[in-house]
């Protein structure tokens, strides 16, 4: 299922399928008939619409959030966001099946999976609302790279993607929703409300797996996840932090704030 996904290129048709899987694996966990977890390779890249055109993030276009057009661009690299984020999940409950881990890993993942889809198609009603569409303006490449680096390291992944990556939409996304209620844009205000309180839920599920197999190895967390980060993740983090939605889940400081010097 989860490579199924990955192969769909198209980004509704992709959220469908998404959407329809999970509900398959969370009726069968409702009525106790787990479906069995499986093997099976994901692509090294998921396949991606032919639109948009993936640039080099120096040359997408800066967006000015005071104008409809400027908004729309604000909505698109969300839109981009949350199709890699479907993406990223899929391929974390796909890509490490050397390596034993409770039913409830891939509950957390499918179901954030699942708001992953739900989010892009909220996004891209509210671009569609602007006269735009997912695939009408340039969106970053390079996207996908935390995934290849980490491919063959679930620690690595678990750190650099939904602890580092997804916490930082928590820091970014109450400045949006304040653009798009200055605009009057409620729908899209309601939007990134949804995604703001589902996503503390994602960095909490990287927190709790990265934290269960550090104490199953006998590792200490917190040095680990700094050394990992430092690793995978080429750039020193930005404050400000939203510390208490990062508390919330299950980030603490000394997680964060020793990351925003150069290693
Ligand atoms: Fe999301
Ligand atoms: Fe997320």
């Amino acid at each position: 299922m989860a490579v199924e996904v990955l192969r769909t290129a198209d980004g509704r048709e992709k959220t469908a399928i998404s959407r329809k899987h999970a509900a398959t694996w969370f009726s069968a966990r409702k009525s106790g008939a787990q479906l069995p977890i499986g093997n099976c390779t994901p692509p090294d890249r998921p396949a991606r619409p032919a639109q948009p055109e993936l640039l080099d993030p120096r040359d997408v276009p800066r967006r000015r959030p005071g104008t409809p057009q400027g908004r729309a661009a604000i909505l698109h690299a969300i839109a981009h966001i949350e199709l890699n984020a479907v993406d990223l999940h899929w391929d974390l409950v796909a890509r490490f099946p050397e390596i034993d881990m409770p039913v409830g890993f891939f509950d957390d993942w499918v179901k954030a999976a699942d708001e992953e889809s739900k989010h892009f198609n909220l996004i891209c009603d509210c671009l569609e609302q602007l006269n735009s569409h997912y695939g009408a303006m340039a969106a970053h490449a390079g996207m996908w790279r935390a995934a290849e680096d980490t491919a063959h390291d679930i620690l690595g992944r678990l750190a650099v993607v939904p602890m580092v990556l997804e916490a930082r939409g928590l820091d970014v996304t109450p400045g949006m929703i304040q653009i798009f209620k200055q605009a009057r844009e409620d729908k899209t205000v309601d939007a990134l409300e949804v995604i703001y309180a589902e996503e503390v839920g994602h960095v909490a599920y990287g927190s709790k797996w990265f934290n269960f197999l550090c104490g199953r190895q006998g590792l200490d967390p917190q040095p680990v996840f700094l050394d990992l980060v430092r690793r995978y993740f080429h750039s020193p983090l930005k404050p400000p932090f939203n510390e208490e939605k990062r508390a919330q889940a299950g980030l603490p400081p000394d997680f964060y704030w020793p990351l925003t010097e150069p290693a």
